[in-house]
């Protein structure tokens, strides 16, 4: 399992063979194990292999082929729903209406997206994470029919992998990780745990590119850009407040 973990890359490239339901089945049975809060699985993974839902989804995940290519599409919810309703089944009277509720469902979300994503791999299949989801979360939730109290938090297209790309850069181990305490970074520990990353050939190429000075520029000003996140927030934000999870002051 540690190779697997090891060995991780992206895929883009999918063949076009279907997965097998038993193979799909075991992979979500396996995701389905990971630690969830008070075992409450506050979570649904709707599986998209319908040509024309995929074609539907695309637009929200700005068109990256992988969502029509892919045989399989996932997309890890929020999900307070399913809990709410045995609730009220049970003469029990649910207090999840708020922020903290729905960041709690979409932690239970995220750890069961990765262990699908790990058992996929360990089957010999590709993975890729859409992080476009949480921009696109209303206009989903429309396509899905994911009712009030359900909110998509990632996407991953799945498939047998048509490429076998060279693992990305990590910064190093060090940079990462703290012992006993928070170590803040003064700028010379910045320039030795971002110096191989930004010394790298493809970053170079990246940065002229996109005719930036440095490689950090990319990111502020071309990848994930300040106007971006504000409207994208405030979309979220809305969206949070339409499916039941913003109900204090
Ligand atoms: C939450 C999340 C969102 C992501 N969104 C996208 C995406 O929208 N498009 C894409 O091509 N890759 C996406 N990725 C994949 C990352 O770009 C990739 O994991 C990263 O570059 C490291 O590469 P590796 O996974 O091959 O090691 C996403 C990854 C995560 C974890």
């Amino acid at each position: 399992m540690t190779d697997t973990l090891l060995n991780h890359r992206s895929i883009r490239k999918y063949k076009a063979d279907p997965i097998p339901n038993t193979i799909l089945d075991y992979i979500l049975e396996a995701g389905a194990r990971a630690s969830t809060t008070g075992n409450m699985q506050l979570y649904s993974i709707v599986v998209t292999t319908d040509e024309v839902i995929k074609e539907e989804l695309s637009p929200c995940h700005f068109k990256q082929a992988m969502v029509k290519e892919a045989p399989v599409v996932l997309t890890f919810c929020a999900d307070f729903n399913r809990f709410n309703l045995w609730c009220r089944q049970r003469k029990a009277d649910p207090g999840y209406d708020n922020f903290l509720s729905f960041f709690t469902a979409a932690i239970d979300a995220l750890l069961v997206a990765q262990n699908v994503c790990v058992a996929a791999e360990d089957a010999g299949l590709g993975i890729r994470y859409l992080g476009t989801t949480t921009y696109m979360a209303g206009k989903i939730i429309d396509i899905l029919d994911l009712p009030r109290g359900v909110v998509p938090v990632t996407t991953v297209t799945m498939g047998y992998p048509d490429e076998w790309p060279e693992a990305t850069d990590r910064l190093p181990l060090e940079a990462v990780v703290h012992r006993e305490k928070y170590h803040d970074y003064n700028e010379s520990d910045i320039d030795m745990h971002y110096r191989e990353k930004e010394l790298m050939e493809t970053y170079q190429t990246f940065i002229k590119e996109n005719g930036k000075e440095t490689l950090a520029q990319v990111f502020t000003d071309v990848r994930y850009k300040k106007e971006d996140n504000v409207l994208f927030s405030k979309a979220l934000l809305d969206v949070l407040t339409a499916q039941g999870f913003m109900n204090h002051p």
